[in-house]
């Protein structure tokens, strides 16, 4: 068995976000937009795996948000895509995102039992309880209204998946949702489970997160709201005694002068955007979702066109590292990284941003 990165130390953790999904983090129409082949994911993996990169989170879509590029209308399925990734690489962990309602706990947990072994140890799970109601639509599925059920449903799902990592007998289940009989699970993880990340927004769902989850993910909007969110989520997990880490997601414009990278983000992200995606996608966010504060909307406009409504990191490699270690300081764990093409873009990231925070005792 190998370390799982997400389990071991204490450095600031730092991943990548939605490389299987078309177009990345950006809603840009821009030729130089990501292509989310297996050949580039493949690619972007050994690159990340060898600069010691922690971790790499897909994004489980089913459809796009149309527009001229139908953003995230072209996705590479996650679970086998984490398990081709695991195969191919040597320390990275790799997380498979799953919604609950559009896949059986018990076929789940073995498809996450099979992975965590043939990465020696280094799978996690992503839990997602649903959000997306034309995309359920699109699958067949009804989307609860209220976040209760949401929320109830994902609880017995992974209470499922729980007990077939860490029952050493057949099993039946009688509850709300599921009843199954003479089940057990074999193989299980190679610790008795994975890292689980949860990126819940309302109150239920946070719940939920401080339940179950090691890791919870929230947008870093304004860090001043930031520092107090991640301290009452830290003390709702500590009042059930649990621990969780907060983590969030950053889109990183990296490039030798300011100027340099604030035309890139005008090129890709404002003359370029793919507007039309950018509304759907926010409307989408706001009807269904609670992730994102609703008082914010225009920045948040510009902050989905740029990275999907992650925190911008646009600068020098300097002032990137400045806005790492701000969200250091606010209390996040650690961060995803998106790039308008990974793969080009990634390396100037490790090798004039990597060393800063080393310098500065964040890795
Ligand atoms: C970092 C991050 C990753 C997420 N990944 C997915 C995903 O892959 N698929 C999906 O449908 N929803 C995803 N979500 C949505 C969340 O799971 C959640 O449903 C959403 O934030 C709304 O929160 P709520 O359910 O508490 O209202 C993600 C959210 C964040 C912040």
């Amino acid at each position: 068995m190998t370390d799982n990165p997400m389990l071991v130390g204490d450095r600031f953790l730092l991943g990548t976000f939605s490389s299987n999904c078309s177009s990345g983090m950006t809603v840009t129409k821009v030729p130089e937009r990501w292509v989310n082949s297996w050949e580039n994911n493949l690619a972007l993996g050994r690159l990340l795996d060898d600069a010691g990169i922690d971790f790499m989170l897909p994004i489980a879509r089913w459809i796009g948000y149309g527009g001229e590029t139908d953003f995230h209308g072209g996705v590479l399925e996650t679970m086998t895509w984490a398990a081709a990734l695991l195969a191919s690489t040597k320390k990275i962990a790799v997380f498979a995102t799953i919604h609950t309602a559009a896949n059986n706990p018990v076929v789940v947990a073995k498809q996450i039992a099979t992975i965590d072994q043939i990465g020696a140890g280094r799978a996690g799970l992503n839990i997602v309880a649903g959000w997306n109601k034309p995309e359920y639509e699109a699958l067949g599925l009804t989307l609860p209204d209220d976040h209760e059920t949401r929320y109830g449903y994902a609880q017995e799902w992974f209470d499922v998946v729980r007990k077939l990592w860490t029952s050493d007998t057949h099993f039946d289940w009688d509850g709300k949702y599921f009843h199954l009989k003479g089940v057990k699970g074999d193989p299980k993880p190679l610790r008795g489970g994975v890292p689980i990340i949860n990126a819940a927004g309302s109150p239920q769902g946070r719940g939920f997160a401080t339940d179950n989850a090691d890791f919870l993910f929230t947008p870093a909007i304004d860090l001043s709201r930031s520092t107090a969110e991640i301290a009452e989520l830290k003390g709702q997990a500590a009042a059930k005694g649990r621990k969780v880490d907060v983590l969030t997601f950053s889109h990183v414009i990296c490039r030798p002068t300011e100027a340099e990278a604030r035309a890139w983000l005008e090129y890709t992200a404002k003359t370029n955007a793919d507007w039309v995606a950018v509304d759907n996608l926010v409307r989408l966010q706001f009807a269904h979702a609670q992730s994102f504060p609703h008082d914010l909307l225009a920045h948040i406009r510009d902050l989905m066109a740029a990275g999907h409504g992650g925190f911008p990191l646009v600068g020098t490699p300097e002032q990137v590292a400045d806005g790492i270690c701000a969200l250091h300081a606010a209390g996040f764990r650690g961060t995803t990284l998106s790039f308008v093409d990974y793969v080009q873009e990634f390396p100037y990231f490790r090798d004039t941003v990597l060393p800063i925070l080393q310098a500065r005792g964040l890795r």
